[in-house]
């Protein structure tokens, strides 16, 4: 299988694109859900998309105009992220202290996400920005500033890379060199679309400094597919017992925690490294599936694997032995608590799990019986639904799985291709 385009550097290329000089073209972009939420927020921004259909063995391309560091235009109406905190997020960074006015908002689930691990960091920096109860969510006012902003030094308290990357994206436009440390762990593709374009980023020991360019130039890149959606078919390979190879795999190390936990759980899983596009390694993956066993995954692994732990209660379920995951705290702030969602999905399906304040843990393997989940609008519980379906005879139903579209529009017929049954 062939993953979708990758969602985290999709939105990156698109917010760079839109700041730089001139046009710049993505190929390969996701268009769907989350990153049409940031292309829609753009072209109010003043940065259009023209989109360039695929051909026979050529992908999409979006043409972005760039409206330089300063160039964004002030939108005419409310800014609309939907279901998208990398969209509101980022966008709260790049409009930072530019002389325009801003409302960013969103959906239900959205409006309820904690925004003030940005605007507190945003606002150090000079910029005026207003949120629900004091800043805390959404919908955000963004108020005019002078273009500028003044220097950070700042602690990232969560291994967020949300939060990194609006730092570091209103840190293009500072008065001096921004410096970050505390949490850095998260996904680093906004750090190394920095340097593809030449944007002055270095790693001095345990921080990461960032001088002002004086313009960000125009470029070409093709965006790798997804390891976290590549993730769902991995883990549906392993249920049941079947090799697979998934190419045009984005490999960059901060995405692969999954994979490193995979073959802790029995998985023989070959990563083959074939080009580098915008900086970012890509290749394929070839998976030999084996008897599943329970694993622990630590703190320090969860930032590598964010996305993919609702799965890791899925396989879990099918392991031999005992299966925890510890240190997923920040599970509890994504488009849905995925932690609660992780544990519900088990509990609908005659699974018992253990609940910590801040993880899981599972006996298994269990018996598990056929049952309704639903997927309370979040792309990636539908698609664990769909995963731990393949190792139940007789299914799930999953209810709202039309929210897999925010991430992987074509998750149904990759899944049927590949032997599953969809009614
Ligand atoms: C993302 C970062 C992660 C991840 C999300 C996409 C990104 O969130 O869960 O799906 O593109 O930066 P956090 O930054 O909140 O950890």
């Amino acid at each position: 299988m062939t993953p979708p385009p990758d969602k985290s550097i999709t939105h990156r290329a698109l917010m760079l694109a839109a700041v730089a000089q001139g046009d710049s073209l993505v190929a390969n972009p996701l268009a769907t859900g989350d990153c049409l939420s940031t292309r829609a927020c753009l072209a109010a921004l003043g940065a259009a998309t023209a989109e360039e259909a695929a051909g026979a063995d050529k992908p999409a391309r979006w043409r972005i105009s760039g409206r330089g560091l300063r160039g964004l235009a002030e939108p005419a109406g409310v800014l609309d992220a939907q279901n998208s905190g990398t969209t509101i997020r980022l966008l709260s960074g790049l409009l930072a202290g530019l002389p325009l006015y801003a409302v960013i908002t969103g959906d239900g689930s959205l409006r309820s996400r904690p925004m003030l691990r940005v605007v507190e960091p945003l606002r150090a920096m000079g910029a005026r920005i207003e949120g629900r109860a004091g800043g805390r969510l959404p919908p955000l006012t963004l108020l005019p500033g002078g273009g500028s902003l003044a220097p950070l030094s700042y602690e990232l308290p969560v291994a967020s890379a949300q939060v990194k990357s609006a730092l570091l994206l209103a840190a293009l436009r500072a008065e001096g060199e921004c410096s970050l440390g505390g949490e850095l762990g998260s996904r680093d593709h906004t750090e190394r679309l920095f340097s593809f374009l030449g944007i002055p980023l270095r790693r001095e020991q345990d921080r990461l400094l960032c001088a002002p360019p004086a313009s960000v130039p125009a470029f070409e890149l093709r965006v790798p597919g997804d390891p976290s959606s590549a993730a769902f078919f991995l883990a549906a390979a392993m249920i049941s017992g079947r090799e697979l190879e998934v190419e045009g795999c984005g490999l960059n190390p901060t995405r692969l925690g999954f994979v490193e936990v995979l073959r802790r759980m029995g998985a023989s899983i070959e990563a083959v490294l074939q080009e580098s596009q915008g900086g970012e390694p890509v290749g394929r993956l070839l998976l030999h599936p084996a008897a599943l066993r329970g694993t622990e995954v630590s703190a320090a692994e969860i930032p590598s694997l964010v996305d993919e732990v609702p799965l890791l209660a899925v396989l879990g379920a099918f392991a031999r032995g005992r299966t925890v995951v510890r240190g997923a705290e920040e599970l509890k702030h994504k488009e849905s608590d995925r932690l609660q969602a992780a544990i519900r999905l088990l509990s609908a399906v005659g699974g018992r799990v253990e609940r910590f304040a801040d993880g899981f843990a599972l006996e298994g393997p269990q018996s598990l019986t056929t049952g309704l989940i639903d997927s309370g609008g979040d792309h990636r519980i539908a698609m664990a639904a769909a995963v731990l379906a393949s190792g139940i005879p007789d299914g799930v139903k999953v209810q709202g799985f039309e929210a897999a579209m925010v991430s992987f529009p074509d998750f149904l017929g990759i899944f049927r291709a590949l032997g599953g049954r969809v009614e």
